[in-house]
């Protein structure tokens, strides 16, 4: 069995109300997952080389639990556009160009990258409608080492020609992605209808059913923007809410589910979101770039909900997840204005990007017993180590630290190079 032994100042929240703190301590693991946590080292690791990060600060890595990595060089562009101008002006031909091989394990390589670069180890990502593209971005993955679903787009209509499928091929494709990345054990293929809008009952049908025969997760978006709940109510005019076109179709919580944006649930759709199967993913800075509107989520973690953090690039226009902690802050004290008690703290942001979204994955986002060693080490400035509490420089790192801050990465203890 191999041991390693990492010492530092750990943070990571077990709950969204408070970090939990252990200033120079020990994390033993075994096998890649932590075995203990103490201020002092058993004596029988006595003989195990120590990993001692003096007076750095061990974290979780953070999750990204929505982003498109068929998008990713589009960030920065369309900013000004609302959401379905957006797609139609900006999006579509980029995903399109992505079918190509070349071009796509290019992208997907510096997509890849840079998730681990700024410190996220897990993401759940939507690549295109493009089985040979789709596949491309599970093995720059696998070739990057951080964990990931990764979904083949499906999309049957409302949509230009170019970048449409008919529903068999569709699912083809789909099964022929199970079937040749299922197995492994960091890399999985996630169910991905891209929204109802692009969807056709046919189609929610027979990925609902591969859903529950092969038991594969199903990512989508809902209630994004006013315009596209409309345009839902007209496609389905026989749905009492957007959350119930999925639901029809065994794709709202049957197996685990990530919903992006849910910026306005009605009381049904918060009761059918009451289900542990249910992830809502908040996508702060999408939210405002295409000016679709600030999720309550203060509120529905209140009511239950769980929910977790994405960057959803390029609706968003950065891949760090330090940067969707501090927009999902900002934009809960711009609601807290008109709403009471709207505003999140610093802890639930932090849980929300590493714990919540960790908990999809299995046993990841806490740096506890039980759980796999995924971390980075912050190596800030030595002058603000000398000066700040380990708290008040994780926060500076959260709102102005990069890449050049994190020293290592780690999943289940193995060191991850760039
Ligand atoms: N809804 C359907 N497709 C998309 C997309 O690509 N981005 C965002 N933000 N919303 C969507
Ligand atoms: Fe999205």
């Amino acid at each position: 069995m191999k041991t390693q032994v990492f010492k530092g100042h750990i943070i990571y929240t077990d709950g969204p109300d408070r970090f939990e703190v252990h200033e120079n301590s020990y994390i033993v693991v075994k096998n890649g997952t932590i075995e203990d946590v103490c201020e002092s080292l058993p004596t029988d690791y006595a003989d195990t080389p120590i990993h001692d990060f003096g007076n750095a600060l061990i974290i979780p890595g953070f999750y990204d639990m929505h982003n498109h990595a068929g998008q990713y060089l589009q960030c920065g562009t369309g900013m000004t556009k609302q959401l379905l101008e957006w797609l139609n002006d900006y999006t579509y031909k980029l995903e399109a160009d992505l079918a190509d091989k070349a071009y796509a394990t290019k992208v997907y390589r510096a997509f890849t990258r840079d998730l681990l670069r700024y410190g996220t180890l897990g993401a759940c990502t939507f690549a295109t409608t493009s089985e040979k593209g789709t596949a491309c971005l599970f093995e720059a993955f696998k070739e990057i080492g951080i964990r990931a679903f990764v979904g083949k787009v499906n999309m049957v209509r409302n949509a230009p020609d170019f970048i449409l499928e008919d529903t068999d091929a569709s699912i083809e494709s789909n099964l022929a992605l199970i079937s040749r990345y299922q197995s492994d054990s960091k890399v999985k293929p996630i169910l991905t209808p891209r929204f109802a809008p692009t969807s056709s009952e046919a189609s929610l049908k027979r990925l609902g059913e591969i859903a529950r025969a092969h038991n594969i997760p199903v990512q989508s978006h809902i209630s994004e923007n006013k315009d596209e709940i409309a345009w839902v109510h007209s496609l389905y005019p026989w749905a009492e809410n957007y959350a119930s076109v999925y639901g029809k179709f065994g794709l709202y919580g049957h197996v685990p589910t990530l919903m992006a944006h849910a910026v306005y649930l009605t009381p049904d759709e918060i009761e059918l979101s009451r289900n542990e199967n249910v992830y809502l993913v908040h996508c702060p800075d999408s939210n405002i770039n295409v000016r679709s509107g600030i999720a309550p989520i203060k509120q529905y973690m209140t009511q239950g909900l769980k929910v977790t953090l994405g960057s959803d690039i390029a609706g968003g226009h950065k891949i760090q997840m330090n940067e969707a902690i501090v927009r999902a802050i900002q934009s809960s004290k711009l609601l807290s204005l008109s709403q009471k008690d709207a505003q999140i703290s610093l802890s639930e942001a932090f849980y929300l990007a590493t714990a919540a979204g960790g908990a999809f994955f299995g046993s990841v986002g806490k740096l506890k017993s039980g759980y796999a060693f995924d971390a980075l080490v912050i190596d800030d400035h030595p002058l603000y180590k000398d000066r700040y509490s380990v708290l008040d420089r994780l926060e500076k790192f959260i709102y102005t630290g990069d890449d050049r801050w994190i020293s290592a990465r780690f999943i289940e203890g193995q060191l991850l190079e760039l």
